[in-house]
């Protein structure tokens, strides 16, 4: 079956979030950026995107059978109270594919979702002003039937699919729907449960406990990837002993071996 909003809405029957499924987007995060009037919890999906927006200005590769999703979240309070949602949202997506198929995925610092070594999922949080303060939108990229061999060449190297990993078709209203349900809870929790998701995000974590290369826009140094900290930062110590804490939007983290 295909992704669509009345086989969202039967497995959905109470949900409170308005939901709304294109064919096409060029990024689903830009046009809800554009809906300068729409409610806390519009949900925005896409079979496909034609420019789908990564972090650090990239493009997000976006073909038939992802699943592509923003929403709109007006949390109460400052920007700089929520800078841990991202991380939240790696730990509900991380919760959905276990609920919806049994894996259990990593996370590597800070938004991509992955299973042996390969990414699945990318999230990328951006703020939007509104009359009644800041609005964030939360896009999630699953490449949930994807055919990896269909992706960029630079990207086959990295990119897996849930279906390849488990070596069938995944019903993409099924996963939707838990991903909906999770990322609702996540929302409730945003600030009660905070400590709690972070430490599932920090024992899920597959950059820590390791030495690690930070590429900042100036500078590029290596260093050992100790936790996470209260806003989803990565703590890291650098050659010289001190401790740095990391934050998402600045810089790029590698693995000395490759993309993890
Ligand atoms: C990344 O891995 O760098 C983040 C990728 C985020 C992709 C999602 S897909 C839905 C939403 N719309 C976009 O244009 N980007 C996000």
């Amino acid at each position: 079956m295909e992704l669509s909003e009345a086989g969202l809405s039967s497995l959905l029957p109470s949900f409170d979030w308005r939901l709304r499924v294109l064919e096409e987007a060029t990024s689903t995060n830009q046009l809800l950026k554009q809906e300068t009037a729409a409610p806390h919890g519009t949900v925005l999906l896409a079979k496909r995107q034609t420019r789908g927006r990564g972090r650090l200005g990239r493009l997000f590769s976006s073909p038939e059978g992802g699943i592509y999703l923003s929403v709109l979240l007006c949390p109460e309070g400052a920007p700089e109270s929520v800078l841990h949602l991202t991380a939240m949202a790696a730990v509900a997506v991380r919760r959905a594919v276990q609920d919806f198929c049994g894996l259990q995925l990593g996370i590597k610092w800070v938004n991509d979702l992955v299973l042996e070594g390969k990414k699945l999922c990318g999230i990328l949080t951006e703020a939007v002003p509104r009359r009644d303060g800041t609005g964030l939108i939360l896009g999630i990229g699953i490449n949930c039937n994807t055919d990896t061999r269909k992706l960029p060449l630079e990207l086959q190297q990295t990119a897996g699919s849930l279906s390849q990993a488990l070596g069938h078709f995944v019903e993409p209203n099924g996963l939707t729907a838990c991903l909906l349900r999770r990322l609702y809870e996540m929302d409730r929790g945003l600030f009660s449960e905070k400590a709690l998701w972070l430490r599932e995000y920090e024992a899920a974590c597959v950059t820590l406990g390791k030495q690690v290369r930070i590429l900042g826009a100036k500078e590029s140094y290596e260093a050992f990837a100790l936790g996470i900290d209260e806003n989803g930062g990565l703590i890291v110590r650098k050659e010289d002993g001190s401790l740095e804490h990391i934050f998402t939007g600045e810089v790029s983290v590698r693995g000395l071996s490759g993309y993890l």
